[in-house]
């Protein structure tokens, strides 16, 4: 059996690195029935911060092949991965194409491999916001419409595929592969220091003149929750002013003056920041740690301990839960409920009004860490996608 595997973006990175783990464990011990595994990047993310240095840290060997599509629009993208991806699959002929998750790179091998009739297995399937003017539900709508195997990564997902009308002979609930990851590089990340992950990712020229104090230490302790961690990356939360103005002014102002912020920024948000003028007003502000997108294990040991994560992204809602880190997500819907307070998990949907998020930051950061495990999130699902693959 030959199968190829496609990321493009950052978070799926963390994802195929289980699948890959799997299929060598599969091969070492059935040698006789040796899958052929074929790793492409789509190149969609190309910085060493937002994609190289996952490769080498989650032990994922370096792509087989390498379509180098770059930034751009999502027709730009989609269209040019469309383009070089049929010509790879018309000379590789595999199988099975393996997709995850919901970026572009998702939906455009999911499109191509279907109309040159190779089956199409989509891990992570069945995540819905339904919020069509969010590009990834648009993406997850099209793979999973057209995809032969849906591997869902809890029930409230199977039930999506369900409603929507999708065979029930092509779902299988296999639980989170990202959960995988986590449980893999828990303890290695738990051993890194905090002060070295902001003095070694600082984004900018100089360390500002913070008072070291406030800076987390290595020998800080579990029972002291210091600081808060941002991201934001969404269009819809970075790419207008009156967004993004706001929100920047509630860290500097409020979060700030009661905790460290470490906020690792996205390239796309510090483009923005930069080109509405408010770079400056980041930058100064003395207790902001401004980093560059740091890597899986220094994301995690930040989340580990965080007094208070506050995120526009979907798979460090996932890691909060797990983790037990209070969670303020940046978004009026996500795709991933089962991470909601009301489902068990840590997260709670704050959008971008700024009243909003102070009401659910001041309740949030007296709650107290409580790890969850929804089921099936047991680090155990890479060997389940595969078993899924090979038994279709
Ligand atoms: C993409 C995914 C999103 C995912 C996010 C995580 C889609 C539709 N969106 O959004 O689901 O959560 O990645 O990171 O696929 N850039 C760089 N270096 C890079 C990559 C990007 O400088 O390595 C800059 C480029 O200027 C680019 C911008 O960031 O225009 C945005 O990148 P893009 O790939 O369009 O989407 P993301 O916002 O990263």
């Amino acid at each position: 059996m030959k199968i190829i595997s496609v990321v493009g973006a950052r978070p799926n990175f963390m994802k195929i690195a289980p699948f890959i783990n799997a299929v060598n464990a599969y091969n070492n011990s059935n040698p006789e029935k040796f899958v052929n595994h074929i790793l492409l990047h789509t190149g969609q993310h190309y910085d060493v911060r937002m994609s190289e240095s996952f490769f080498k840290r989650l032990g994922i060997p370096d792509p087989d092949i390498n379509l180098e599509i770059g930034s751009g629009s999502h027709a730009k993208q989609v269209g040019m991965t469309m383009i070089a991806f049929e010509e790879v699959l018309l000379r590789e002929k595999p199988d099975w194409v393996v997709v995850v998750g919901d970026v572009n790179a998702t939906l455009a091998c999911t499109v191509t491999a279907k109309k040159l009739n190779v089956k199409v297995c989509h891990i992570e399937a069945g995540l819905r916001s339904n919020d069509m003017s969010m590009p990834e539900e648009i993406n997850r709508l099209v793979t999973d419409r057209l995809s032969d195997l849906l591997l869902t990564p809890d029930k409230l997902s199977a039930q999506n595929l369900r409603k929507e009308g999708l065979p029930e002979k092509n779902i299988r609930f296999v639980g989170n592969i990202m959960i995988d990851t986590l449980e893999a590089n828990r303890k290695s990340a738990s051993e890194l220091s905090v002060a070295k992950i902001i003095r070694d990712n600082n984004l900018l020229d100089t360390i500002p003149a913070k008072s070291p104090a406030a800076m987390p230490g290595k020998d800080y302790r579990e029972s002291e929750l210091l600081y808060a961690v941002l991201t934001m990356h969404r269009p819809s939360n970075v790419d207008q002013k009156v967004i993004l103005e706001p929100i920047l002014n509630f860290l500097t102002t409020e979060v700030a003056a009661d905790m460290p912020v470490i906020w690792p920024v996205h390239p796309r948000t510090e483009k923005m920041l930069k080109l509405f003028g408010l770079w400056d007003k980041a930058a100064e502000c003395q207790n902001l740690f401004l980093l560059h997108p740091v890597g899986y294990h220094e994301m995690l040991r930040l989340n580990m301990h965080a007094a208070i994560m506050l995120t526009d992204s979907g798979g460090l809602q996932e890691e909060c839960c797990v983790l037990g880190t209070p969670c303020l997500t940046l978004r009026w819907n996500t795709e991933r409920p089962v991470t909601l307070k009301e489902h068990g998990g840590a997260s709670v949907l704050v959008g971008n009004n700024i009243d909003r998020i102070r009401e659910e930051y001041r309740k949030a950061v007296k709650s107290g860490r409580i790890p969850q495990r929804p089921d099936l999130w047991d680090g155990q699902t890479a060997k389940r996608c595969l078993e899924a693959i090979i038994n279709y």
